[in-house]
């Protein structure tokens, strides 16, 4: 994977370089609040402190909505999700969490995905993360166990949500994910996508690539490995 990033490197026009951006603000560094939820689940998650802050802060801010759920699909050993049920929990959204993953590793990789092949991020468990939550005292967060959304999502599917946090690793899973959200998704609500930008995750680029076409929506591309997209109207669902 590193290999083929440095062979890319030295094209001027590759569609993978390393991402360098100038601006040296770094709010991660002095917000202890932060860092102390954050000390405490770094060694869970595979996502780096830059993006952990800002979901962090994304959370805050979808605080501003007099309502709704979050969502993450895609908790591995729980560390992202555990982040954004402490925030929200502080932020005072007393909605709840929910955290789906199939607690099995990656599913629905497809010719579409470069590197995933499926079963990957299978070393967790539902009982380690469910003993995270507790440790945490994150009581706002459910676990939802199964393939999303097609054996768990049943169980969310009266709910209105305020954010979500798709971090699947591929394609199907992203578009699936997503293409269930929206249209639960409140005006004004924030879906982040992790995985964004990767070598290896070209699958959930893709996809990404896709929804600049959807209407209601601003796409935005974070150089830190995320797309966030913010819903401003209700509009069709993607695929409808
Ligand atoms: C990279 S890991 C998530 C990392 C995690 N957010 C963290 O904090 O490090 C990707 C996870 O997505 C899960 N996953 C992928 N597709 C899924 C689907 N359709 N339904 C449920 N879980 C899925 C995998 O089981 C895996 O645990």
């Amino acid at each position: 994977m590193f290999g083929r990033l440095a062979r890319k490197r030295s094209d001027p026009h590759a569609l993978h370089a390393q991402v360098r951006p100038g601006a040296t603000y770094s709010p991660w560094n002095q917000d202890q609040e932060f860092r102390a939820v954050y000390e405490r689940l770094r060694a869970h998650t595979l996502v780096d402190i830059w993006r952990c802050h800002e979901l962090w802060q994304l959370v805050a801010q979808s605080a501003k909505l007099s309502g709704g759920a979050l969502l993450e699909v895609g908790v591995w050993r729980g560390g992202t999700g555990a982040l954004i049920a402490q925030r929200a929990a502080r932020c005072g959204i007393s909605d709840p969490v929910y955290l789906c993953d199939t607690f099995t590793g990656v599913v629905k990789a497809g010719d579409k995905d470069t590197a995933y092949k499926g079963g990957e991020h299978a070393d967790t468990s539902f009982a380690a993360v469910g003993a995270l939550l507790a440790d945490i005292g994150a009581h706002n967060a459910h676990l939802l166990q199964g393939i999303f959304p097609e054996q768990t999502a049943a169980r969310i599917e009266a709910e209105t949500f305020r954010f979500g946090h798709i971090d699947v690793d591929v394609y199907r899973s992203a578009r699936d994910s997503f293409e269930w959200l929206w249209p639960r998704l409140l005006a004004g609500g924030i879906v982040v996508f992790d995985d964004y930008g990767f070598i290896g995750c070209d699958g959930v680029t893709r996809y990404v690539e896709e929804l600049r076409a959807l209407p209601g929506c601003a796409v935005l591309h974070n150089l830190n490995g995320h797309a966030v997209v913010i819903k401003w109207q209700d509009a069709a669902a993607p695929g409808a």
